[in-house]
């Protein structure tokens, strides 16, 4: 059995990991492939497309993330199974991530900092926790923590899925006949849903309009924005555009349609957009490749696998 590893920018990470946990393992780091015949499984991170295709013993893909558009939108993908990286941890760090930056427009935190920058001493009025909308897209592994972490801080938490899900506590909204009522009462929206074909460009000017258009004690200025899933769901110039015409108060991004953000990009100036360099829920290593030993141990011993990616639906 050999164990490739194809994840450009992390991969000796991985690899001294993997030979750490399993010494004896025929361990291959691409782009240096070796017999092709000899791999049965993979831990991938945005592969190359084409290279998996080239190994006629594959059995199993195991994604280095969470979300895995970089490996299905490989036009010549494998048809083995493809599971992705679930991990308590990693969902601990998106809690974090999603509750910080709630906090932190909720609590008017961009201005607070440009008043210091100009040393002055004032107030500015903030609702209480329990008179914000934080409508989350994405009620899967991540939004569903996230909604918990937030209905306990007192926050009025509202979610939209695929399909409609009953979730204690959340006002649950399902599908695209649903999603304008959704966003409708919604004052901060946190984007946590996968990149596919029907999600990509989703978060456009259009959509950005249809949030509330006040806070529901009309304290906050206007609606924000916080998107930890994906570059590819939002359109930038439409978030630029939004702020310019004040139907955005503020944003916090991780993800970009280009990743690292462009220079030229006037959100790295914008006083009330938050910058991150996609690291919302950065995976460990030693973790992720634990993680990918279970899943060909399963595999192996005939073993239900986890979290299996639905091809069809495209996460
Ligand atoms: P899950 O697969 O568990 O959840 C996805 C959720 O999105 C589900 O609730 C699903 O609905 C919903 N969804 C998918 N497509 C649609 C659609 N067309 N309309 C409405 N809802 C839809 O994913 P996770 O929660 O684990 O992760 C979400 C994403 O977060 C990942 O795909 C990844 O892109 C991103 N991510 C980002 C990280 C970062 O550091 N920035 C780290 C980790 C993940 P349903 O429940 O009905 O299926
Ligand atoms: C992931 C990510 O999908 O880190 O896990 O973006």
């Amino acid at each position: 059995m050999a164990f490739l590893i194809v994840a450009s920018t992390r991969a000796t990470l991985f690899a001294a990991e993997a030979r750490a946990q399993n010494p004896g393992l025929d361990l291959r780091i691409a782009p240096e492939l070796g017999r092709l015949a000899d791999i049965d499984y993979a831990l991938v991170w945005n592969p190359p497309h084409g290279v998996l295709r080239t190994l006629p013993n594959l059995k199993l893909i195991v994604s280095v993330g969470a979300g895995v558009d970089g490996i299905l939108n490989d036009p010549e993908l494998p048809d083995v199974p493809i599971v992705r990286y679930v991990d308590p941890d990693l969902t601990r760090r998106m809690v974090e991530y999603v509750v910080l930056h709630v906090l932190y427009h909720h609590r008017r935190m961009s201005e607070f900092r440009e008043l210091q920058a100009q040393r002055r001493w004032e107030y500015l009025p903030e609702p209480a926790a329990h008179e914000v909308r934080v409508g989350i897209m994405g009620l899967g592994v991540l939004g569903s923590a996230a909604s918990t972490i937030l209905g306990a801080l007192g926050y009025h938490v509202r979610g939209w899925s695929r399909a409609r899900k009953s979730l204690e506590g959340v006002a649950c909204f399902g599908g695209a006949a649903e999603l304008e009522a959704f966003l409708a009462a919604t004052d901060i929206l946190v984007v946590l849903l996968p990149l596919t074909p029907e999600t990509r460009g989703i978060i456009d000017r259009r959509l950005l309009r249809g949030l509330a258009r006040q806070g529901r004690a009309a304290l906050l200025p206007g609606p924000v924005l916080i998107n930890a899933g994906r570059g590819g769901l939002q359109v930038d110039a439409d978030i630029v555009a939004a702020l310019g015409a004040a139907e955005l108060y503020a944003a916090s991004l991780d993800v970009f349609e280009t990743e690292p953000l462009p220079q030229a990009s006037p959100l790295w100036s914008h006083p009330r957009v938050v910058i991150t360099p996609h690291n919302a829920a950065e995976s460990v290593p030693a973790a992720i490749v634990r993680y990918a030993f279970e899943q060909v141990r399963r595999h192996r011993l005939g073993e239900p696998l986890a979290n299996l990616i639905d091809r069809r639906k495209g996460y």
